[in-house]
């Protein structure tokens, strides 16, 4: 498989980086403020595998804004170090349910969907998703989960994804920097 595996076309366009667009001019819901730490544009790289392919290593940014309500609107994209084609992006919301208790439901463009549940606790969110509801010809996931971290203006993630019930295997690793609060 290519690093063209995720029916993704086309370069990052020079307009994304003018996208991002303050949310609007609310206060932040009560219920997000344990999740107010990914608020902000992110920038920066990291590296995936996925066997028997090789090593790969690419660049990312994704946003976190709010929009007043309680959920955060979520959205990512991704491309090769090497020649700045689109390789996977992603959007989607995530919601607090209370008691540290975090919802992630997202959509992606292999044709799956990812409805993970888990916490946030001190600036980590862990959450996976059990079950992936698949169109006809999405690929196989049958798993994923995400652990992100951040510190400071500076956020590491990993994601480990299982495919056709097989064990979760760590697919990426990535570090970003805040470059818009
Ligand atoms: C930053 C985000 C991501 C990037 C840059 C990325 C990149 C890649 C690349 C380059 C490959 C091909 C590896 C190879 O064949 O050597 C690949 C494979 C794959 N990725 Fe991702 N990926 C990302 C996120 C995801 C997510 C979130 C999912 C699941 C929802 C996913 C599902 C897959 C699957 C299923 C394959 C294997 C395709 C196959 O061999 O059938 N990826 N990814």
């Amino acid at each position: 498989m290519s690093e063209r595996a995720h029916g993704a076309s086309g370069t990052r366009p020079e307009s994304a980086r003018r996208c991002y667009r303050p949310r609007v001019d609310e206060p932040i819901h009560a219920d997000l403020l344990p999740l107010a730490f990914l608020l902000g544009r992110w920038e920066g790289s990291g590296e995936g595998i996925w066997p028997p392919g090789e090593a790969f290593r690419y660049g990312e940014e994704m946003t976190f804004e709010h929009v007043g309500d309680a959920y955060l609107a979520y959205s990512q994209r991704s491309w090769s170090i090497d020649d700045e084609k689109v390789l996977h992006l992603e959007r989607g919301f995530v919601r607090s349910g209370g008691d540290g208790l975090v919802e992630l439901t997202l959509a992606h463009p292999l044709g799956v969907a990812e409805v993970a549940e888990g916490c946030v606790r001190d600036g980590v969110l862990d959450v996976t998703a059990a079950a992936v509801p698949r169109a006809r010809t999405a690929s196989p996931v049958t798993a994923l989960r995400r652990r992100i971290e951040v510190a400071g203006d500076i956020l590491r993630y990993e994601l480990w994804m299982a495919m056709d019930g097989g064990p979760p295997t760590r697919h990426l690793a990535a570090e970003l920097k805040r470059v818009d609060a």
